[in-house]
């Protein structure tokens, strides 16, 4: 099959890159000069475990293209695939089409006869339509069917993700869309990957319905290890007891500082407009809306305590992680911003360093000194609080962080660290939910 996948960021380079390993020739279009001009230049302008040997070896194989021209990449395509952003619309949560809209307008005159334009990015239920509706007005005689395709990658593992999903979910209005589908995903449904075939708009509102719910799961654990704090239980017990139960499942029960990313709380929130729109509230993910935004801000509150509270002007905290979580490189929406801006307010100096995130933080943390690594971070800081969850930090030499920071207070937002271990060197420690 021949494929054109507009917009080659997280998901639009992973889901080409898998595309073209399955043997499928694939064309990733971009409007941004310098990823293009980094990737025709063999450099991946993301962090992805794995991916750059795989679009090394699938250029090369002559099955990946870049071009920023749609007119050079359309000609003789089954299925172009959307993959732009559809970040929060300023002022009211809902989400931003613009993109995908620009890219529909975009390639409608330049579709070719039965071409099946797939809609790979998150959007709201009647989005389908709307695209279907633009080109349609551009194009009134060309044959072409839309259809959803909604992706369930993790940033992080996102090639294993993408290549072993639990489920390909494929919205279509006609048989012809579901055909092509199943023909690109067949090396996945080969391999026992349910393909769940519904309708468009069942399709788009199933990828929201899944991270709200996911993002539920993660804001009532958030809650839960809360009150273990005030009753003296621990969440991890808590968390494998109920995880254990198949009806509940163990994953994502891992307290922490909140989800952030560019998915959970955008996602949530326009999940929450489409409930106002069709006046069918969501008083759940409201709650969990809520409940998470005021946990991030809370975190920073946390470590203040820690410090003994009041006021903290001439502190200094070595903050360690500042992506939303380990193995990205992205710091959309990463509770790390809240959490610094709070230190910040109390007048704390924040030292920080993550292995892959420096360079987006350093466009959206202000006035934080960036260190090369955990122990610059920490030298001369009064507490290390780990905030996310990086292998790195799972081993730290605790003697040598003693050495380092004034007083050994280690604040461990994502509970990496036995208690007792660390108290053992000496330290003082606080955890989340135990
Ligand atoms: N990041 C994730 O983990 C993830 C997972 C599942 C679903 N999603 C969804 O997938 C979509 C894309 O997310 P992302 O994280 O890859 O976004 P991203 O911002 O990393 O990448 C989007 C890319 O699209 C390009 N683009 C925008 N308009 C274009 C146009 N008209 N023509 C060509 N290129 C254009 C941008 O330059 C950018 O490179 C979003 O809807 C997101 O919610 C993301």
């Amino acid at each position: 099959m021949r494929i054109v996948m507009i917009g080659t960021g997280y998901v639009g380079l992973v889901s080409g890159a898998c595309f073209a390993d399955f043997g499928h020739e694939v064309v990733c279009v971009d409007k941004d000069q310098s990823k293009i001009d980094a990737l025709l230049a063999g450099e991946i302008p993301i962090f992805e475990p794995g991916l750059d040997e795989l679009v090394a070896k699938n250029v090369e194989a002559g099955r990946l293209a870049f071009t920023l021209d749609l007119a050079e990449a359309l000609p003789g395509t089954d299925a172009v695939f959307i993959a732009v952003g559809t970040p929060s619309r300023r002022g009211d949560g809902h989400a931003d089409l613009s993109y995908v809209y620009a890219a529909a307008e975009e390639m409608a005159p330049l579709l070719p006869k039965g071409v099946v334009v797939v809609d790979k990015s998150t959007v709201p239920v009647g989005t389908g339509d709307e695209v279907e509706r633009i080109i349609r007005e551009t194009a009134p005689d060309l044959e072409f069917s839309v259809a959803s395709n909604p992706e369930f990658l993790r940033e992080g593992a996102a090639i294993d993700d993408f290549k072993r999903p639990d489920r390909v979910v494929i919205g279509v209005n006609d048989e012809h869309a579901e055909t092509v589908l199943a023909e690109i995903y067949r090396p996945l449904t080969r391999n026992e990957s349910p393909l769940v075939v519904m309708s468009r708009r069942g399709a788009e509102l199933t990828k929201y319905a899944a991270n709200a719910f996911l993002a539920t799961k993660i804001g009532f654990i958030n809650e839960i290890a809360d009150l273990c704090e005030k009753v003296g239980a621990d969440v991890r017990d808590v968390a494998k007891g109920i995880g254990l139960d198949s009806r509940i499942g163990n994953r994502f029960l891992m307290p922490g500082p909140g989800y952030g990313g560019s998915c959970f709380p955008k996602d949530t929130l326009a999940l929450l407009k489409t409930g106002q729109d069709y006046e069918s509230p969501l008083r759940i993910v409201e709650s969990v809306v809520a409940s998470n935004d005021q946990r991030k801000r809370s975190m920073g509150r946390k470590v203040i305590n820690a410090l003994g509270g009041g006021d903290q002007h001439g502190r200094t905290v070595a903050v360690l992680g500042l992506t939303f979580k380990a193995n990205t490189d992205d710091m959309r929406d990463s509770p790390a911003i809240s959490v610094v801006q709070a230190l910040q307010d109390a007048g704390i100096r924040v030292k920080a360093y993550d292995p892959e995130g420096m360079e987006q933080a350093k466009k959206v943390i202000d006035k934080v000194t960036y260190c090369e690594g955990p122990y610059e971070a920490m030298d001369g800081a009064d507490a290390a609080v780990i905030v996310t969850e990086w292998d790195t930090f799972r081993a730290l030499d605790l003697e040598r962080m003693k050495g380092l920071l004034k007083t050994p207070l280690l604040v461990d937002l994502r509970n990496l660290y036995s208690r007792t271990d660390v108290e053992r060197h000496g330290f003082e420690y606080v955890a989340v939910g135990r």
